[in-house]
C-alpha cells in the first residue's frame, strides 16, 4: 500500500534558506547560493539521502519565484504571507526572542507586551503552523526533522501532534536566557515557548551554558524537561574551505587594497592592525570596540600612527530601525576617532559597511589582534575563523560572553564586554604579545576552532536524534 506520507527522510527547517531570488530588470529571475554551516551539514549527506530543506521566502523575489514554480532540487521555499512574515520576523523573532537570549531590553522602558504583541504573536504562531504543516506534508514515515532557531520554536510541539512517528530535533543557534530574564516574557508565551521546543525529542545547543540556562527554565517554569534530551554541538570553523578559499585572487587583491588603507608607520615599520568583523547585530557591541580602541590611544599614545582598527561592520537586520541607529552610532563613533587622533598619514579606524567575504579573508589574514566582545554571543565563528585564516598568528581578545569562549578562552585574552578600559588594555596586551607566543596560541586556538566542523556538527546531531533511545 501507498504510504499517505511525504518522501523526505532527513529534513532542515530554517527561517532562511540555501537560496534566494531577485527579479531582474527583464522579469527573469536570478537564484543566489548562500553557504553556512547547514549547506555543508547537508551536503555531507549526500545527493540521495532524501534530504529536504524548507525554509521561508523572505522577499518578492523569492515569492515570485515559489508562485513561478521555480525552485532547486531539495528546497522547498513557504509562500508565507509578506505582513505575516513581517510580523513573525521582524516583530517577534528579532525584535523580542532574539532582545530576551541576549538580554538586550533597556528595562526601564521596555518591553512593553501590548495588543500589538499579542497581534504579531498570532503571525508567529501561523508562520510557524505553516513550517510544521509543509514538514507533516513531506517527511517519510519515521523521517528525522531538524528545526532551526529562535524564529520556530513552536514547529516541534505542532508537528509533534500532527506527526508523532516523526524524530524531532531542534537547534538553537543564539544564547538561551537565564530564567529571570526570560520570565520577562508573558507567562503564557514564556510556557508556549517552553512546550513548544520540548515537543522535540531532542534540542541541541551550541554551549553547555545555553543548555544550562533552556534546562533551568524548563524547571522553573515547565516541570522540567520531560522526554526531550538536551545535546551541546559547539559549530567549528570549516578550516578546508576557509584556508583554500582565502588564498584565492580576489583574496589577494582585497589584501593590496587594504595594506593601501592601512599604510605604513612613521618609521616606515607595517602598522599593527586590530581587526573586528561582525554583522551589525546590537549584540555585537561594536561601539563599545571603538571606545576601548579609543582608550588605548590614549593611554598608550605610542601606537598612535602605528595601528589601525580595522572594522567591518555588515548590515542586518535594516528593516528594524534600532538596527539602523546602531549602525548610524557605529559610524559615528568611528569619524569621532578618525577627525580626533587621525593625522594627514593616519585613518585610526578603517571602517567598511559594504558586505565582503573576500575582503574579511583579507583581514583576517592581516590581523595581528582580532577583536570579538560581543555582549552574548550563540558563539561567534568570527573568533573560530581568525585564527584559522591569520597568515602569521593573531592574538585574539575575546568576550567571555560569546560562546566560542567555552573552547577558546585559554588562548584568548578574555574580557568584559561592558568594561572598556579592560577592553583597551587587552588591546595593549594582544599588540605587544611576543611573535613567538602568539602564534604558539594561534595554533591552539585554530585546532580548538576547528575540531567540529560545520558537516561532523550536523551529522553528530543526525546520529544523536536517530540512534539515541526515546526518553
Ligand atoms: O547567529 C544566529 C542566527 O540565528 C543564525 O542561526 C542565523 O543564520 C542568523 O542568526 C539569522 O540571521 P538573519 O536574521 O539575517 O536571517
Amino acid at each position: 500500500m501507498a504510504s499517505s506520507f511525504g518522501a523526505a527522510q532527513v529534513l532542515v527547517a530554517s527561517n532562511r534558506g540555501p537560496v534566494s531570488y531577485d527579479v531582474r530588470e527583464d522579469g527573469s529571475l536570478r537564484a543566489r547560493r548562500g553557504g553556512g554551516g547547514l549547506v555543508s551539514g547537508l551536503s555531507a549527506i549526500g545527493p540521495d539521502a532524501g534530504a529536504l530543506w524548507v525554509c521561508s521566502a523572505l522577499s518578492d523575489g523569492d515569492r515570485e519565484a515559489v508562485r513561478r514554480g521555480v525552485g532547486e532540487d531539495g528546497v522547498r521555499m513557504l509562500d508565507v504571507p509578506a505582513d505575516v512574515h513581517a510580523d513573525a520576523y521582524n516583530g517577534i523573532a528579532n525584535s523580542v526572542l532574539w532582545f530576551v537570549h541576549h538580554m538586550l531590553y533597556q528595562t526601564p522602558l521596555e518591553p512593553v507586551f501590548d495588543a500589538e504583541f499579542r497581534r504579531q504573536w498570532a503571525s508567529y504562531e501561523a508562520y510557524n503552523r505553516a513550517f510544521a504543516e509543509a514538514l507533516a506534508e513531506e517527511a517519510a514515515q519515521g523521517a528525522a526533522v531538524v528545526v532551526q532557531d529562535y524564529h520556530l520554536t513552536l514547529v516541534p510541539g505542532m508537528l509533534r501532534a500532527l506527526r508523532p512517528d516523526l524524530r524531532i530535533g531542534h537547534f538553537s543557534h543564539t544564547p538561551w536566557a537565564p530564567p529571570e530574564y526570560f520570565r520577562m516574557l508573558p507567562d503564557d508565551i514564556a510556557d508556549q515557548v517552553l512546550r513548544g521546543m520540548l515537543g522535540a525529542d531532542r534540542l541541541g545547543f551550541l554551549t553547555h551554558r545555553w543548555a544550562q540556562a533552556f534546562t533551568a527554565c524548563c524547571e522553573r517554569f515547565a516541570g522540567g524537561l520531560g522526554d526531550t534530551r538536551i545535546g551541546v554541538h559547539g559549530l567549528g570553523a570549516d578550516a578546508d574551505f576557509l584556508r583554500a578559499r582565502s588564498h584565492e585572487a580576489d583574496v589577494e587583491e582585497r589584501i593590496v587594497a587594504l595594506r593601501e588603507e592601512i599604510g605604513t608607520a612613521p618609521d616606515g615599520g607595517a602598522r599593527r592592525t586590530i581587526v573586528r568583523v561582525d554583522r551589525t547585530e546590537l549584540s555585537k557591541n561594536i561601539v563599545r570596540g571603538l571606545l576601548a580602541y579609543r582608550q588605548l590611544l590614549e593611554d598608550h599614545p605610542e601606537w598612535r600612527e602605528r595601528v589601525v582598527h580595522v572594522a567591518f561592520a555588515y548590515p542586518s537586520r535594516q528593516d528594524l530601525a534600532v538596527y539602523r541607529d546602531y549602525t548610524a552610532e557605529v559610524r559615528r563613533v568611528a569619524e569621532e576617532i578618525n577627525e580626533r587622533y587621525g593625522t594627514p598619514g593616519w585613518r585610526p579606524v578603517v571602517l567598511h559597511v559594504k558586505d565582503d567575504f573576500a575582503r574579511s579573508l583579507a583581514a583576517y589574514r592581516l590581523a595581528d589582534v582580532a577583536l570579538v566582545n560581543p555582549i552574548r554571543d550563540g558563539m561567534n565563528l568570527v573568533a573560530k575563523e581568525v585564527p584559522v585564516v591569520s597568515d602569521a598568528g593573531c592574538a585574539l581578545v575575546l568576550s567571555r560572553e560569546a560562546g566560542a569562549h567555552e573552547e577558546l578562552g585559554e588562548d584568548a585574552i578574555t574580557v568584559n564586554p561592558y568594561d572598556v578600559v579592560e577592553t583597551a588594555h587587552a588591546l595593549h596586551e594582544a599588540l605587544t604579545m611576543g611573535a613567538g607566543e602568539r602564534a604558539d596560541r594561534g595554533k591552539r586556538l585554530a585546532a580548538a576552532a576547528t575540531a567540529l566542523p560545520p558537516a561532523q556538527w550536523f551529522l553528530g546531531q543526525l546520529d544523536a536524534l536517530r540512534d539515541e533511545t526515546p526518553g
